[in-house]
């Protein structure tokens, strides 16, 4: 038996930006997916037998990374999925955590490559992301070229990612989540769409690539008030590019009196957005009056990690 956890994620700047090429920051958060993996006599998830349909994640990383017999796989969150915060890369991440301690043990880089590969396969496109975030734990900058802290280097198709190292203190964060799904390529297309259009667009984006190299630098010294504003200011640039709603304002407006800075994370349109605070309960509770699920979270937290092995 192996149990091993992955942690969810938020991006704290760059997101649309970076899939032109633009840096971006995400950080482990302290919500964990756990998944316990054991040899069975059919493969099962939380007890039903897998299903192609309902299970992909599973289905397609038993499929293609596990040359192993039938699985009794049981999944346990500490966080929703469909929240923007990451529960698809955690549960892949996990789960082949699990395999690759079943067959010696866990080497990051490969668990990030291969959980990359079973998102691509599930979703059509997706940047490796959160499944690196998810595997390293810590902080990810991720960039279109190499730079100091390089962790390892993605290709698919004619796209590539430099996933690099990025300290991440121990800082506390609310994440509000509106309570709305909204699926991540119509928004990315939409951004592409307006881009493609006008100079005025492109600019934007140059100025949230700009914000994020900033941000990291901040991030480094633990400057929470100069974070916290340009977090503030890549929400507005990203509400001028589309991807902001009303839930996602109203959530971030409540935020900001008692916090550094406030944004949405992820690729808008619902899903979740997050604040800088050292008054969490009072961000929380606002939150939770304009209609947002609140959660208290911290970074700086483990990435792939096993739990317990059981012979
Ligand atoms: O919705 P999320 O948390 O997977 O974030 C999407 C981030 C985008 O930059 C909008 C898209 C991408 O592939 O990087």
């Amino acid at each position: 038996m192996s149990v091993v956890s992955a942690p969810g994620k938020m991006i704290l700047l760059g997101e649309h930006a970076v899939v032109f090429g633009k840096p971006a920051i995400a950080m482990g958060i302290d919500l964990r997916l756990t998944c316990t993996v054991r040899k069975g006599r059919q493969n099962t998830v939380n007890g039903q037998p897998l299903s192609e349909r309902h299970h992909t994640y599973v289905a397609a990383a038993i499929r293609d990374h596990w040359p192993g017999g039938p699985l009794d796989i049981t999944i346990d969150s500490e966080f929703p999925s469909g929240s923007g915060l990451g529960s698809s890369a955690a549960l892949t991440v996990a789960l082949l955590g699990a395999m690759s301690q079943m067959g010696g043990g866990i080497d990051e880089e490969s668990v990030a490559r291969a959980a990359f590969d079973v998102e691509s396969t599930v979703q059509g496109r997706a940047s490796p992301l959160d499944t690196s975030v998810s595997s390293h734990g810590q902080g990810i900058f991720v960039d279109s070229a190499p730079g100091k802290d390089l962790l390892w280097h993605i290709r698919r198709d004619s796209r590539q990612w430099y996933v690099h190292h990025c300290p991440v203190p121990d800082l506390t964060f609310v994440v509000g989540f509106t309570g709305i799904r909204a699926p991540t390529g119509p928004l990315v297309a939409k951004v592409k769409r307006y881009v493609d259009r006008t100079r005025f667009a492109k600019e934007v984006v140059d100025e949230i690539g700009d914000i994020t190299v900033e941000g990291a630098k901040r991030l480094r010294d633990r400057d929470v008030v100069a974070l916290g504003g340009l977090m503030t200011r890549d929400h507005n640039l990203l509400a001028i590019l589309g991807v902001s709603s009303p839930e996602l304002q109203r959530l971030v407006d409540a935020a900001i009196p008692f916090s550094y800075g406030a944004k949405l994370t992820g690729a808008g349109g619902g899903g979740s957005m997050i604040a800088l605070t050292d008054r969490p309960e009072k961000v929380a509770g606002a939150i939770a009056r304009r209609g947002g699920v609140p959660y208290i979270v911290r970074t700086g937290v483990d990435g792939v990690r096993v739990e317990d092995i059981l012979h």
